[in-house]
């Protein structure tokens, strides 16, 4: 909620404006909570000029002066970590976003629209990223099988990453090349350990440690084992990822939609 404006509103208009205030701040509120269903009222070209006059003097120093980011995020790609609904842009710049550097920035509804107008207009061109939802990327999760091996909030397998806050530790250029290059940066914790055993049948896990003489496996039912290297022939490592690449079998706009997805799973609150 807009502080400092209604403050000085407040000591201005005194206790008979209040009541009108509380009012009209309600209303706005009732008006602007209706989720994705409200669209932006200020887009005119007029509108997009005066919001693009506001983001050079206010958002520039942080975001760019073509919205393509510094030290806040790129706001130009028409993806947006904290909702990508205009009600979402148009809270998220209004409040501002609480535990970030992202400070609420107290303007009228209206001049926060203008905002919202000019913002879009960075990524007009971009329809295939402007579509990005969050929604259709959460059911494209499910469909396309990647809770087979990651785990969100309890729900899924544990055999990758558990992602329940990946969107706070990772950006979307790291999501989207996590999905089509899965092999470019594996951590150490997911290298496949494999090797034939005494069964002489070829096992294979994720390397949990490992030393001169034993090694520690997760296989891929999530078992953990313990043995001595050397009761094992044809023992390797490989610093491959399990996870298949998806760059053939999902689409551009599926990929975006899933990296809308795992961008907004963050901690509740939005506090780091
Ligand atoms: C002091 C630096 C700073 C200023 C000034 C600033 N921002 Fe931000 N903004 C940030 C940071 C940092 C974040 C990222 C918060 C996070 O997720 O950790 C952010 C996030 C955002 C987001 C959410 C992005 C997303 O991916 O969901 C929007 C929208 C936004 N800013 C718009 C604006 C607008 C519009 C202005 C000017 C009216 C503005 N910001 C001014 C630093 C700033
Ligand atoms: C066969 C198992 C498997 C499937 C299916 C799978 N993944 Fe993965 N995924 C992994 C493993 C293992 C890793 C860790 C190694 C790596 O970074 O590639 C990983 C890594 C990731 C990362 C990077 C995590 C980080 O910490 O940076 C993301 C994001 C991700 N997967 C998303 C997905 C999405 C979205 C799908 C479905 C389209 C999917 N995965 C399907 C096994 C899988």
């Amino acid at each position: 909620m807009p502080k400092c404006i209604w403050l000085s509103a407040l000591a201005a208009l005194g206790l008979a404006g209040l009541a009108a205030l509380m009012s009209a701040s309600l209303a706005a509120a009732a008006q602007y909570e209706t989720g994705g269903a409200v669209r932006n009222p200020r887009t005119s070209p007029a509108d997009i000029a005066a919001g693009a006059k506001t983001f050079r003097s206010h958002c520039a120093s942080c975001h760019g002066l073509k919205g393509d980011g510094g030290r806040g995020p790129n706001l130009a790609s028409g993806v947006f970590f904290h909702g990508s609904s205009d009600v979402d842009l148009l809270n998220n710049i209004s409040d501002g976003i609480a535990g970030t550097e992202m400070p609420g920035l107290f303007y009228s509804p209206d001049r926060v629209w203008q905002i919202v107008a000019f913002i879009r207009s960075l990524s007009a061109g971009k329809q295939m990223k402007l579509s990005a939802d969050t929604s259709h990327g959460a059911e494209l999760f499910t469909s396309k099988g990647c809770n087979q091996c990651h785990r969100i909030r309890g729900e899924g397998s544990r055999l990758g990453p558990d992602l329940s806050e990946i969107g706070r530790t990772r950006s979307t250029e790291h999501l989207r090349a996590a999905l089509v290059d899965p092999d470019a940066d594996v951590r150490q914790r997911y290298w496949v350990v494999s090797f034939k055993g005494a069964a002489s049948a070829r096992e294979e896990g994720f390397l949990m440690n490992e030393d001169s003489y034993t090694v520690q496996f997760m296989d891929m039912n999530e078992r953990l084992h313990s043995l001595t290297k050397a009761g094992l022939t044809d023992y390797k490592v490989e610093k491959s990822s399990k996870m298949p690449s998806y760059k053939d079998s999902l689409t551009p706009s599926e990929i975006e939609h899933l990296v809308a997805y795992l961008s907004s799973l963050r901690p509740p609150g939005g506090v780091p």
